[in-house]
């Protein structure tokens, strides 16, 4: 089963994003450059064939289509599928408002054709050698399946934070072990199936939430969750094992974790050339804001609402039916407004965006 059924939805997400979109910008220059140099297709193949995978409700997925679609414009009058994929859970009403307002498609260019596909980023979506461009932006930090191992000392696969230290939280090395050996395995199976679907010369531009040698994206974010559910815990508002086993089921990679079956498993390596691969600290909206305005209450609501649109779908179906209180999950995320409001400093957030562009052969 996967770790999420998607993205707080009603439009939820897509208001609540600017960083996401923040983080595939940084990456997208990449790729428009890279497509002036694709292969033609085909005779037969009488299209481009652009997939984006993990779009959520879609404003980002249709911003960074939009792009490329313009750099592909430079190129070909050749007609264009521009396809979309999430899980089948994704609000995919609010994509098709989304990609059609007021009934008339917003890719208006000339022969654009868009379609939703539902399936996991780890399994095939496509038939093969279909596919000109894969994208993939915020999306497979998500493990495929839940890792089966216990994690009862933090609510995330990561060594904690060093500089928002609580007591009962800890993590040790070897507890990792599992998470990181199925954070690799999610990845092989990432790339062997968009190797089966790339056109040889196509390219894949796969971009996360990562970290680097100071920051990870996972700090501020997991720790203000982590305290609000400690303090819950602490206040008989929720059981200690709901902390033990609750597990935010993402992983936070480095550049070498996100290149590494390129490099170490031999049919990959066979399969994909890497052009390029970076990790950069890239500007978030509400830290920005925060920065000019110095209005702490404006911050702590946009940080939460950001949390939020990522989280609560994970949190909602984890909680017990029978709490003491009616309204937790919104309880839950008024502490955390609390908290940042509180404790800028202890939650301070780094939006680490790691990227890799590859080359089918
Ligand atoms: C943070 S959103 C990113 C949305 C958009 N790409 C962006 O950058 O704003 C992550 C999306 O990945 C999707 N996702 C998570 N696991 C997935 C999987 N195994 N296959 C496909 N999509 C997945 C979620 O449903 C969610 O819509």
């Amino acid at each position: 089963m996967p770790t999420t059924t998607g993205m707080k939805g009603c439009g939820y997400y897509d208001a609540n994003s600017r960083e996401q979109r923040s983080a595939s910008q940084a990456f997208l220059p990449w790729l428009e450059t890279a497509i002036a140099d694709l292969p033609d297709p085909p005779l037969h193949q009488q299209s481009w064939n652009l997939l984006d995978i993990g779009s959520s409700e879609g404003a980002n997925a249709i911003y960074t289509t939009e792009r490329l679609i313009s750099a592909l414009r430079e190129k070909s009058d050749l007609p264009i599928w521009a396809l979309f994929d999430d899980l089948p859970t994704n609000d995919f009403n609010q994509m098709f408002l989304n990609l059609f307002p007021a009934g008339k498609s917003v890719l208006a260019a000339n022969d654009v054709y868009t379609a939703a596909i539902g399936g996991s980023a780890f399994g095939r979506l496509v038939p093969p050698a279909s596919l000109h461009v894969a994208t993939t932006f915020n999306a497979i930090g998500f493990f495929e399946t839940r890792p089966a191992a216990p994690l009862p000392g933090f609510i995330l696969p990561m060594l904690p934070n060093p500089n928002a230290p609580r007591e009962g939280v800890q993590v040790t090395e070897d507890e990792l072990i599992p998470f990181q050996e199925q954070a690799h395995q999610d990845l092989c199976h990432f790339y062997r199936a968009r190797a089966a679907e790339l056109v040889p010369g196509g390219k894949l531009l796969v971009q996360i939430f990562g970290r680097d040698e100071i920051h990870s994206t996972g700090h501020g974010i997991c720790d203000v969750l982590s305290d609000a559910l400690l303090d819950f815990v602490e206040a008989d508002m929720l059981p200690r094992t709901f902390y033990e086993e609750f597990l935010f089921p993402a992983s936070y990679r480095n550049t070498a974790e996100l290149v590494a079956p390129i490099e170490n498993e031999p049919d990959l390596t066979a399969t994909f050339r890497i052009d390029q691969v970076a990790a950069r600290d890239v500007p978030v909206p509400f830290n920005d804001a925060f920065a000019e305005n110095e209005d702490r209450a404006a911050w702590a609501k946009s940080y939460t609402g950001f949390l939020r649109a990522f989280t609560e779908p994970v949190l909602a179906a984890a909680l017990p039916d029978d709490l003491p209180q009616e309204n937790t999950v919104e309880k839950i995320y008024q502490r955390i407004d609390r908290l940042l409001q509180d404790h800028p400093d202890r939650y301070e957030f780094h939006f680490i965006s790691i990227a890799t562009l590859l080359t089918r052969l």
